[in-house]
């Protein structure tokens, strides 16, 4: 979602250029239009905006028309009011001389609008943020100072919002307030950020700050404070050290930073292991003492999420639900003090994910987070939090954050088979899970040629299926939403016994399905579930085990897996494959896999 940067520095040669860089470093979250405003000489805002990528809209700017000390930046991703120019952030007041940029939604806006109209102010978009600078407008005209304006805003407005202010009469000053969507300050000597998303200032200074909700920051060139904009008292919140490198967001040589992080998956996930989870002795109690355990998550987090329903309930019996957040109310009523709620979250930002946690607290549920921001709102509710270790994450679409999300919960359960005294299990999963790394990067060695062939085979199809059974179904339903979310080929994923319950219907010649086939319990079944559709003309694809010679008789084109993973760890392993086959498929089609359509990384509207 839009991507929010300000900049207020000393060094006036460079503002525009970081701000562009900054915006380039965004682009990860999905946006369609793009603008700048800075403060210039003379008192004026000086603007630039349009839609487009942000190359575009830079190509189209005079950098050395914008030369100041302060300014800010936005990549929108439309809500209300089409991709257009005038929809484009910064928005301004009648005037000029106020420009702000928004994430999120302001709820009231038609309102507000109909009664700033009234008042005689002139809108040129169809934007919910236009309300905010017309009403600062209004709030100084009273003799408000901004700060005082930006207070009182904060009692008139509804909704979410993440908003960046600057002001023609203060040349070296950033305002910024924030409701339920992020804003991160970076600081250094001499210079401040403020941003949507830590990777905008990460080559510029690893000190952040995040604020928080009903939070109001006023940041000069290496200066800032914060205040709560209900007791309008200073906060006092010292920076802490990111530990992500600058490197770790660039594509290190890779062509796209999807494949750069699914070569990643290996060390993420040592990465994770080098450390204990804290506080594990707690969530483990917590979970096997539950009346029941809810999961709340959404897109590809959901179906990592689901891996706690196949672990927990089936070896400890507990009643575990897994709920696609923004359909939290249905589960309301079975949560009591004594529920478990897991929230597995990638960026700790996704309002849907936020709003069913918050929901589950006030009813007494204790909350545990799997999550891989630092500091993220999410992470700020619950009571104990997963770190997953991955890094940042740029491309959209989530691949080395999925499995180690997914290695979280089977770490988690493993502590829970050692607290129950079941030795053998544990010590299986314990041998599997010191190795997967390796595993991972062999896979990914390995199985990249592969995959680059049988994309060139099924990037033609209009549409793909993929079963599995068991755990595994959360390996098929997440290696569809991969291939439709990046190659947009239509692609849907079954339990592989439901595909004959309608499915089946669409199958003809070439008709790609990918089978997850592990010599498991279900090997058998999966196997006749091939037959029929091979009967039918499908082309099928196999993830199977190493040397399982019966399946590679039968499929079109397999990937072999070391046995180890057949009954540990399985949905690891097993999904490497499919994020290859989904890179590839969108790249053979002239797709950029990082920055699909209509998408962005962290959605922060409901
Ligand atoms: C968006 C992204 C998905 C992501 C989902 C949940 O829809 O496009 O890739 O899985 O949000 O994001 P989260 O940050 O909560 O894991």
């Amino acid at each position: 979602m839009c991507g929010i940067i300000g900049i207020t520095q000393k060094n006036p040669d460079n503002l525009m250029e970081k701000l562009y860089q900054s915006l380039k470093r965004l682009e990860y979250r999905g946006y369609d239009s793009v603008g700048f405003a800075v403060l210039s000489q003379g008192n004026s805002i000086r603007i630039s905006k349009n839609k487009g990528k942000v190359d575009e809209v830079a190509r189209q700017t005079d950098f050395s028309l914008m030369k100041g000390t302060t300014g800010i930046g936005h990549s929108r991703w439309a809500t209300h009011g089409a991709p257009t120019k005038e929809n484009a952030h910064p928005h301004t007041d009648c005037q000029g001389n106020i420009a702000v940029i928004h994430n999120g939604i302001i709820s009231n806006f038609l309102q507000l609008r109909k009664e700033l109209s009234q008042k005689g102010h002139i809108f040129t978009s169809e934007t919910d943020t236009e309300v905010v600078p017309h009403l600062l407008e209004d709030l100084l005209k009273q003799g408000k100072t901004m700060k005082e304006a930006l207070f009182e805003l904060a009692t008139i407005l509804g909704g979410a919002y993440a908003l960046v202010v600057i002001y023609t009469n203060e040349q070296d000053t950033i305002y910024c307030m924030k409701k339920e969507n992020p804003l991160i300050l970076g600081i250094t000597k001499d210079e401040s950020y403020a941003a949507s998303d830590i990777p905008a200032f990460l080559p510029y200074t690893r000190e952040a700050v995040t604020l928080r909700d009903d939070e109001l920051a006023i940041l000069q060139p290496g200066k800032y404070v914060i205040f709560n904009v209900k007791t309008k008292e200073v906060v006092n919140r010292k920076p802490h050290r990111i530990t992500w490198t600058p490197d770790a967001a660039q594509k290190g040589g890779f062509p796209h930073f999807m494949l750069k992080e699914i070569h990643e998956s290996g060390q993420v996930l040592r990465t994770q292991l080098a450390s204990e989870i804290p506080n594990i002795e707690h969530i483990v109690q917590a979970i096997l003492e539950a009346d029941n355990i809810i999961t709340m998550a959404a897109g590809t987090a959901f179906y990592a999420s689901l891996t706690t329903q196949y672990l927990f309930q089936q070896t400890f019996g507990k009643i575990v639900i897994p709920t696609i957040a923004s359909e939290y109310e249905t589960v309301l009523p079975i949560i009591n003090d004594n529920s478990v709620v897991i929230a597995v979250s990638q960026s700790g930002e996704t309002i849907d994910t936020i709003k069913a946690v918050k929901e589950a607290k006030q009813k007494g549920a204790k909350v545990i987070a799997i999550v891989n921001v630092v500091g993220s709102t999410i992470t700020r509710i619950a009571d104990h939090v997963v770190y997953i270790q991955a890094g940042p994450e740029i491309g959209v679409a989530a691949t080395k954050t999925y499995l180690a999300q997914v290695f979280a919960i089977w770490r988690i359960y493993h502590q829970a088979l050692i607290k129950t005294n079941k030795q053998t299990l544990a010590q299986q999963l314990q041998e599997a899970i010191q190795n997967v790394p390796d595993e991972i990067e062999r896979i990914v060695r390995n199985d990249e040629a592969k995959a680059r062939d049988i994309a060139k085979k099924i990037q033609h199809a209009q549409s793909a299926f993929y079963l599995g059974r068991g755990i595994n179904l959360t390996t098929a339903l997440e290696g569809a939403l991969k291939l439709k979310e990046i190659s947009y080929i239509h692609a849907e994923a079954y339990p592989a016994g439901e595909s004959k319950h309608g499915p089946i219907a669409l199958i003809h010649q070439n008709y790609p399905i990918v089978f997850i086939a592990p010599n498991d319990n279900t090997r058998e079944k999966i196997i006749g579930n091939i037959m029929e559709m091979k009967a039918r003309g499908a082309y099928t694809i196999g993830i199977i085990e190493e040397n399982d010679q019966e399946l590679k008789q039968i499929l079109h084109q397999y990937f072999e897996i070391n046995p180890k993973y057949s009954k540990q760890l399985q949905n690891i392993p097993y999904q490497i494959p499919l994020h290859l086959i989904a890179y590839y498929t969108a790249t053979s089609k002239g797709h950029d896999p990082d920055y699909p359509r209509n998408l962005a990384k962290s959605v922060t509207v409901e």
